[in-house]
């Protein structure tokens, strides 16, 4: 498996940088991993007639790597200008453009991807005010529109002043490297994604169903809430009560912001 780190930062020896080595560096041995500086190079959109072997060479890096890490620090509340500059200059080869100029994911469809950001805020602050949102949600919806599937998201935040990764923040780090090698193509995901639903559809039948038992003591034994509207509505409001609060966690759990 190859692994390739996109490096969007304005320092090749920053915090964003560490992060980066330290997920690729716990890539298990026999998977390749390679890092590019993207503030090296010289980068330009393309212009028609005119080479580009920059981006030739990246494109082609690209298609070779079974997943991608980005990784790019927060600047001004957004994604910083090195990352975003790449991925505006990519866009024409990262999507496909139908004949009403709308994109649609073409040959990087499948490919997995984990994306860093760092950010000075401190991790209470940043869990209120959510800093890393949008640099993170403006990577999501590039991977999005390429086809490329996020699989994971990792946040240092309280950067200043900082020379080395907390140990927690390494730890993570080394987790999401290791896992790296079981990322597998979209095929085997949608598998497992249907499994899952299943599964949570199973869980969450039997728990708003063992509720219902319960509140149907508290309810009239007879007239409407006996009935079967009366079990329908408060099945739909069990189930949507639970529903709601695993979706939170869900999204809570995804969205890291410490
Ligand atoms: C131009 C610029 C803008 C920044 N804007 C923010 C910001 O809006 N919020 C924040 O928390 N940190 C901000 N920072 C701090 C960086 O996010 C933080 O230093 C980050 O960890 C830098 O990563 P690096 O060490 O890899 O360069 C900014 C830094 C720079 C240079």
């Amino acid at each position: 498996m190859r692994v390739l780190g996109l490096l969007g930062a304005q320092r090749e020896d920053g915090v964003t940088a560490h992060t980066l080595h330290a997920v690729l560096d716990a890539v298990p041995a026999g998977n390749e991993t390679e890092i590019v500086d993207l503030a090296a190079l010289d980068i330009h959109p393309d212009r028609s007639e005119e080479p580009n072997p920059v981006l030739d060479d990246l494109e082609r890096r690209m298609l070779a790597a079974d997943v991608w890490v980005l990784a790019a620090p927060t600047y001004w509340g957004g994604l910083s200008g090195v990352m975003k500059h790449f991925l505006d200059c990519m866009r024409q080869r990262l999507v496909r453009f139908d004949h009403r100029g709308e994109t649609h994911p073409d040959r990087f469809r499948g490919i997995h991807a984990v994306t860093i950001t760092t950010c000075y805020t401190g991790a209470l602050e940043n869990t209120v005010m959510r800093v890393t949102d949008p640099p993170l949600r403006q990577l999501d919806a590039v991977l999005q529109a390429a086809g490329v599937i996020r699989t994971r998201e990792i946040v240092v935040t309280g950067t200043w002043g900082m020379r080395k990764l907390p140990a927690r923040k390494a730890a993570e780090c080394a987790r999401v490297g290791r896992a790296i090698p079981g990322m597998r193509r979209r095929d085997d995901e949608t598998m497992r994604r249907y499994i899952q639903l299943f599964g949570m559809i199973a869980v969450m039948t039997l728990a708003t169903m063992g509720l219902q038992r319960l509140l149907a003591r508290l309810l009239p034994p007879e007239g409407f809430w006996a009935g079967f509207w009366g079990d329908y509505i408060v099945f739909t409001l069990v189930f949507f009560v639970l529903l709601s609060a695993i979706l939170r966690w869900a999204s809570v759990m995804r969205h890291r912001r410490r």
